[in-house]
């Protein structure tokens, strides 16, 4: 097997969707993958972060996370995305590092890689399902694959079962959590290495 080569991309304000990109870069490599953890950079104002206690620790947290660059894009054969829901789509922060990309759509340098996205909200039904889509459409532009978890694994059935891509509350993960963060990583890695082989 080509070892398939996977970008974990995240952006996260308070820690949920950098705790899910790291369970996701486990269970890739844990599937055979070569995987790069990159963050998506902060927009808002550091006057802002400063002003919130969580938000700031975050920003700690991953200040040694390298942000992704348009070589991590090329580089990689798939994308695992890992952000949150806002006002009902994606953060402004993905949305305007989705907006840096017109340059490899328009020398072709997206096409037939794998995308596969999750997301958190506060409310259960608080947007995800549109959060996920809004990534999915713009892969659809890039003449990308995007990869969805539907129900092929019984943790669908355990986690919530956004058919979309894995979803939950902002917070903690449980093992549920991680088993199906863990089945849709792997299932971005097997699909993967059979689009490059
Ligand atoms: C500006 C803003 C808008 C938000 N909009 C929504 C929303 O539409 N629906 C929802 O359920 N939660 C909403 N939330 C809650 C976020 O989804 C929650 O903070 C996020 O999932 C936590 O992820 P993180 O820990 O990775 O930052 C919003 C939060 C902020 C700060």
């Amino acid at each position: 097997m080509t070892t398939p080569k996977i970008a974990v991309l995240f952006y996260s304000t308070y820690g949920t969707n950098y705790a899910v990109a790291q369970e996701a870069k486990t269970a890739a490599e844990q599937a055979g993958a070569e995987v790069r953890l990159v963050k998506i950079p902060e927009t808002a104002p550091q006057d802002v972060i400063d002003g919130q206690e969580g938000w700031k620790a975050q920003q700690d947290r991953v200040a040694e996370i390298p942000e992704v660059t348009h070589d991590d894009v090329i580089w990689a054969d798939g994308i695992f995305l890992a952000a949150p829901t806002r006002f009902g789509g994606q953060p402004s922060q993905v949305r305007a590092w989705i907006d840096t990309l017109g340059p490899l759509w328009g020398e072709g340098k997206l096409i037939n890689k794998t995308v596969t996205a999750t997301t958190s909200a506060q409310n259960p039904n608080g947007g995800v399902e549109q959060t996920l889509m809004n990534f999915y459409n713009a892969a659809v532009h890039w003449g990308a694959i995007p990869i969805y978890p539907g129900f092929t694994n019984a943790v669908k059935f355990e986690d919530g079962g956004n058919p979309y891509g894995f979803s939950k509350p902002a917070g903690d993960l449980t093992e549920v959590h991680s088993r199906s963060i863990a089945h849709q990583s792997k299932r971005l890695v097997e699909l993967t290495a059979k689009i490059i082989a």
